[in-house]
């Protein structure tokens, strides 16, 4: 069966880091018995450049059309003055709610090799492995109304609206649920129910979900309690759930205590598993062009659209294996490098990946 693949490259250092994702798939090909049909397109700075828009009409019916898409990154200083609603940001929410990739996973792992990494103590993080479960599509981030009004005063005012409805909390309950129920079988629900009327209404969902999933421990934390003992003590958690804001920001925290984002995958997922995967950091126009950006992240993301849209279980284990023993041999881009090691470029890393899996 060939699984037919849409390619966002988008900006910044998205096209260098996809490059090795292709050559990662290329040799899954080749010395696998993987079958892949890859369709590239433009999007964000990119579509806006090719197209006019951050999410070209054309770049949408091609990832509507395949099973999974994987995706560089977005953004760049050059598109930042445009309106709003061309701002290579937009293209990826529209993604997301278009296709309605409700359910964001967002694990944050801490490599036994890059146990130095991380700015926290080499005890408090060790053997850190967390899955961040974020809704996606709804909550403070699309809810209406919203804008900027004029007040009868002259003043302007801001507002957005955080709405949740219970079947959007039940369906993202539900990813969580499933994903705690096959890990260690502990879930956090984060939310702001001693504020928010949408956050109790949150958990009155989530807490009559947890009879329906007794074999799950859930447990219930206000989203600044949980900041912080995401930092105090972050292997208490298993699995996160929680809502879209909410997790935007937990998830980068999270990322942090890994102390290396560059090696972060994540997937968006709807409720037929159908899948965009993004690695968790950002198109970094800095190091842009130059070479030197981490692709694991991206090849990563590779290996969980193996696991969760294309059931390649057996290629996913393998490309986080091939992973592992790149690192297991002291390769290093300059993010995840240590005092005094070498490092290498994001090429030598590609083909460092490519070579463990032949
Ligand atoms: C993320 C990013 C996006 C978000 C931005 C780029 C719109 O921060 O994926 O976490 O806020 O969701
Ligand atoms: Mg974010």
């Amino acid at each position: 069966m060939t699984h037919k693949i849409t390619i966002l490259p988008g900006d910044g250092i998205g096209p260098e880091i996809m490059a090795e994702a292709i050559k990662v798939l290329d040799v899954l090909q080749s010395a696998h018995g993987l079958s892949v049909a890859m369709e590239q397109a433009p999007v964000g700075g990119a579509g806006y450049d090719a197209h006019g828009h951050p999410l070209p009409a054309e770049t949408l019916s091609v990832a509507r059309s395949a099973d999974a898409i994987l995706l560089g990154s977005v953004g760049g200083p050059q598109w930042e003055t445009l309106e709003r609603h061309l701002r290579p940001e937009q293209g990826l929410l529209t993604l997301r709610s278009e296709l309605s990739l409700f359910s964001n996973l967002r694990p944050a792992i801490l490599y036994p090799q890059l146990a130095g990494a991380s700015t926290l103590k080499p005890e408090v993080v060790s053997g850190l492995d967390i899955m961040i479960v974020r809704e996606l599509t709804g909550g403070i981030y699309f809810g209406q109304p919203r804008g900027i009004r004029q007040l009868e005063n002259g003043e302007s005012q801001g507002f957005n609206t955080l709405v949740y409805s219970e079947s959007e909390i039940e369906r993202i309950g539900r990813s969580a649920f499933e994903i705690a129920r096959k890990r260690s079988g502990r879930l956090c629900s984060v939310d702001k129910a001693n504020v928010l009327e949408v956050s109790e209404l949150w958990r009155q969902v989530i807490t009559r979900m947890g009879d329906e999933y007794s074999d799950v421990e859930l447990s219930h934390m206000y989203v600044d309690n949980a900041a912080m003992q995401l930092v105090r003590e972050p292997k208490q958690f298993d699995v996160i759930v929680t809502g879209n804001m909410f997790g935007d920001i937990l998830s980068d925290a999270a990322a942090m205590l890994t102390g290396s984002i560059g090696m972060l995958p994540s997937a968006s997922l709807d409720c037929n598993n159908k899948g965009m995967y993004e690695p968790i950091h950002g198109s970094a126009p800095d190091i842009a062009g130059q070479g030197v950006a981490n692709p694991l992240a991206t090849i990563l993301s590779v290996a969980m659209m193996l696991r969760y849209s294309l059931n390649e279980v057996a290629l996913a284990d393998r490309v986080e294996a091939a992973v592992g023993t790149v690192l297991d041999s002291g390769l290093r881009t300059a993010d995840i490098a240590s005092d005094g090691m070498q490092t290498v470029g994001t090429t030598a890393m590609g083909d460092a990946v490519v070579a463990a899996l032949q």
